[in-house]
Formats: structure tokens, sequence, C-alpha cells
């Protein structure tokens, strides 16, 4: 089962997680983490600005979960955008050892076994940060993602598209494919650190750490990893027995 850490907020839960990725690039210099985009890791990123000032970070590796199908990399929401904005550039990372599926149309069949090869030939990812959706989904595995699923195209289920039409001027810009890290591929991350704030992802914090394992429930999927932290706030515990 998952351990699950109460926190007071998400400050507090950027702050721990922080502190131990900070911990894995002092004992590993080229570390390798797993990436998530989205409103949850922000803290994170904003506690490591701090906690990674004056270490050397130009060996960290990094590979994202996820990104959008057919909107073009330089679109300030295109999860490679994110990724410069939110992580390499403030965190002063190297780009280039750091890794966006490729959402572009033109190869999208092959992109996702060569986003895999890439983890794989990098060692596998040593901490892999993880947001929740209100669906439940992990990576952009929406609800019927086989656990053993790998890198590939899948599409946005409706809640998810409403739910991140705030980073979007309508809904209708938000694009209906992405290319997603399978629950196979996630799974095989040496640490899994899923955080979640606010009463809205309680029901999904629930069913991720005490629901029943079933691919409707991708979050549920971190219930056969060896080595899963649940970083909450109480309103995001709320629904835990
Ligand atoms: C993002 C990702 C998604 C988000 C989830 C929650 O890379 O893979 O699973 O973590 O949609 O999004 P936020 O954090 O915006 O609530």
């Amino acid at each position: 089962m998952a351990e699950v850490v109460i926190v007071e907020n998400s400050a507090a839960a950027g702050e721990l997680v922080a502190d131990e990725i900070a911990r894995l690039i002092a004992r590993r210099s080229d570390a390798v983490l797993g990436l998530a985009t989205g409103s949850t890791p922000l803290p994170v990123y904003a506690a490591l600005r701090n906690r990674l000032a004056g270490v050397d970070v130009s060996h960290v590796r990094g590979f994202a979960l996820d990104e959008y199908v057919g909107i073009d990399p330089s679109h300030p929401e295109s999860y490679r955008s994110v990724i410069s904005r939110e992580v390499v550039e403030p965190l002063g990372l190297t780009p280039s050892l750091i890794h966006v599926p490729n959402g572009a149309e033109d190869g999208i069949e092959h992109a996702g076994a060569e986003y895999d090869a890439k983890i794989r030939a990098a060692g596998g990812v040593d901490l892999q940060i993880l947001g929740i959706g209100t669906d439940g989904h992990i990576g952009f595995n929406e609800p019927g993602s086989s656990f053993a699923s790998r890198t590939r195209v899948k599409t946005l289920t409706v809640q998810t598209r409403e739910d991140n039409a705030r980073f979007f001027d309508s809904i209708d810009l938000v694009p209906m494919h992405c290319i997603t890290q399978g629950l196979g591929t996630i799974l095989e991350a040496r640490h899994l650190v899923l955080l979640a704030y606010g009463e809205g992802k309680a029901q999904a914090v629930a069913d991720a750490v005490e629901g029943p394992l079933t691919a409707f429930l991708p979050g549920s999927a971190i219930q056969l990893h060896p080595h899963a932290t649940v970083v909450v706030d109480e309103a995001a515990a709320s629904k835990l027995k």
C-alpha cells in the first residue's frame, strides 16, 4: 500500500517533495526526474528553486509525463513550453537532458516507442512526480487504460478537457489528443510521488489509494508499486478511510 503523508497545504507538500528530490540529486548528480505538468507540481518546482540554489544541476536528467498532440511546441501551453518555463529555466537544468514526448502529428505512430526507449536508455526514472485528474487519470491515462500500457496516443476525456480549459482561451482550443507515458511505463519508475490538494481530488485520491485495482481507476495502479508516496492536504485526504 502507498505511504500517505498528510500535510497542511500545497506549499508544505512542495517543500517535502523538493527535499526528497534535493537529497536524490545530492546522492546522484545525474538523477532522472519524472516531471508532471498541470498546477499540482508547481509548489514542488517553486520550493526546488531554493533547495537547489548553488547545487550543480547540469547533469540532472528529466522526462515529462505527457504532451498534447497537434499543438505547436512553441504554443505557451504545450507541455514542452510549460516544462521549459516552470522547470528547466528557473532551476537552471540543461535543456538537452530534459525530454518531453513528441506530440507532432508527423511520426506520432513511432513517438511512444521512441520515448520509452529513451527512458530505458537513461536507466529509468528515479523519482516520478505525479498529479491526479478528478477522473482519476495519472499522466493522461484516462479511465480504461491498461496497467501494462506504454507511452502512446490517447483521447482526452471531456472531463479532462473541461478541467484544462482554464489554461486555454476556450474549451474548443484544448487539444482532443495527447501522448502520455503508459501506466506500465510509470510503474517502472523507482519511486512514485503522487500529490493532490483540495476536496475536488478527494475521491480520486481515495480510489487510487484504497479503491479496487481496475483500469477504470487508473490511479489505483500505484497500489502495484513497491515504493509509492502520496502527499495530500487534509481536504484531498478527506475520503480516505
Ligand atoms: C500532467 C498530468 C496530469 C495532471 C492532472 C492533474 O502532466 O499528467 O495527470 O497531473 O491532470 O492536473 P492539475 O495538477 O492541473 O490538477
